[in-house]
């Protein structure tokens, strides 16, 4: 059997779990949640949103990779053969392909309107105009399918290039390169006059804003954010070798994600009290209102404008591919072990089905926005049943997995590297994958449902 790829060291381990961890979620979605349950108090929940459901869901997933060294169908499959359990692992395989259907339809937005800042259209028109670009964008036919076909191909292009020519040296590169070009946003968003409002929005702990709420979004985000549930993790695992320890590689993953999500928090909300505005969530604060304060603030510096806008989409761009590679490389994992296909086929044979998706999901803005799936685009169904179905119910299985059917020996000697390293936390972060975070991902569950 040919030698199964690793990552190379502790940094790429990161790096590339990192890279899946941070994305859209971190950029749009963490900053205006932050803002709107309190600030700097919010941040203290989401550290303990992590700790007791996203880490234990995490050190699942990897012990399950790790111990396996195989895709997530095989690693069930040798875990416990001849089980129903395999199907589990059949259904992770599915759920991330079409999770990069749609995000793949975002990716496709960024490429788009990294093109747009560079080629000047947005200093050509007066600020007011930008934020029109966007319905005008994604309502028509052909160009969001060509951006997101560009981002589908770049996507394929690293993950063609394996584990550790592809992934690995992509995202060793684009992560340290992200965290730059974000720091630089920040810097100039804290420079603009007002922006101070922005900063006090974000660090005012506020506590009166904690509800019950705030608790489910921040474990709700602690888990999409974490990339977890559609075996990413698990599948990553499985390319870390046994000498790494796994403890340090999960802290390390969710500590650079909540770096990003909070230095995020600081490049977008201050700009956008700058502007006057108030930040709102959802593609339109990234897309619509971001290169219009970038404009606006520029005004007179169409050179200084569409750099700080190109820098900012490019930063978007990286996050989202590094992202959306870990997405596809969970069913190229499953071709090639199972199926003994070569990277190079089941790469693009996925590619093919995610680009398919892909197609009605941009379309759904557009000529296909009548087209309803359960009174839903297909744009929004699928990202309804991937985060409130799909990304739950497999974090849930891998978690029931690690703390019910596995023998807590085998348990213990992965996550404690044969007992030479993190034992005395053994115990509670079994007891947190036996029982805390099953019951914090129903929790995640119930509210998705009631809301
Ligand atoms: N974590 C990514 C984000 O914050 C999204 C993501 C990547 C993801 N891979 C995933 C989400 C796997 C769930 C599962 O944007």
């Amino acid at each position: 059997m040919k030698q199964r790829e690793h990552f190379g060291s502790r940094f790429a381990v990161i790096a590339a779990m990192a890279g899946s961890a941070v994305g859209l979620g971190n950029i749009w979605r963490f900053p205006y949640i932050l803002g709107e349950y309190g600030g700097a108090a919010f941040i203290l929940v989401y550290m303990a949103a992590c700790l007791v459901l996203a880490l234990p869901i995490f050190y699942a997933e990897s012990i399950i990779g790790r111990s396996s060294r195989s895709d997530t169908f095989g690693a069930m499959n040798k875990l416990a053969p001849g089980t129903p359990w395999r199907w589990v692992g059949l259904l992770t395989i599915i759920s991330p392909l079409l999770l990069l259907g749609y995000y793949s339809v975002v990716g496709g937005w960024s490429v788009e309107y990294l093109f747009k800042s560079l080629s000047f259209s947005f200093t050509e028109v007066p600020a007011e105009e930008v934020p029109h670009f966007f319905g005008r964008f994604i309502s028509s036919t052909w160009q969001p399918l060509f951006a997101h076909t560009a981002f589908m191909a770049l996507v394929a292009g690293v993950v063609l290039g394996g584990v550790r020519n592809g992934i690995e040296k992509f995202s060793k590169l684009a992560m340290p390169a992200l965290f730059i070009l974000i720091l630089v946003i920040v810097g100039y968003s804290l420079t603009l006059p007002g922006s101070f409002k922005g900063v006090e929005y974000l660090v005012k702990p506020d506590f009166s804003k904690l509800s019950a709420d705030a608790i489910a979004a921040a474990l709700g985000q602690a888990f999409f954010s974490l990339s977890l549930g559609v075996g990413t993790i698990l599948t990553f695992s499985s390319y870390v070798k046994k000498e790494e320890n796994l403890l340090v590689s999960g802290v390390g993953t969710a500590a650079s994600d909540l770096l990003f999500a909070v230095i995020a928090a600081f490049a977008v909300i201050p700009a956008v009290f700058a502007a006057g505005l108030q930040p709102s969530g959802g593609p339109g604060l990234v897309f619509e209102t971001l290169p219009y304060i970038f404009n606006k603030m520029g005004e007179g510096m169409p050179l200084l404008s569409t750099l700080v806008s190109s820098i900012f989409f490019v930063a978007i761009l990286a996050a989202a591919l590094t992202s959306a590679i870990s997405m596809l490389e969970v069913g190229v994992a499953f071709l090639t072990d199972e199926w003994g296909m070569k990277r190079r086929s089941a790469t693009l044979v996925l590619t093919f089905f995610c680009w398919s998706v892909g197609i009605l999901c941009s379309l759904s803005f557009g000529p296909l926005a009548d087209v309803k799936v359960l009174g839903l685009t297909f744009f929004d169904f699928l990202d309804h049943l991937c985060s409130d179905w799909l990304l739950p119910v497999g974090g849930l299985l891998f978690t029931t997995f690690v703390g019910w059917k596995m023998s807590k020996d085998k348990v213990r000697d992965e996550f404690t590297n044969g007992g030479t390293v993190n034992t005395r936390l053994f115990d509670t972060v079994y007891f947190l994958m036996r029982y805390v975070a099953p019951v914090g991902i129903l929790v995640v569950f119930a509210t998705n449902l009631l809301m």
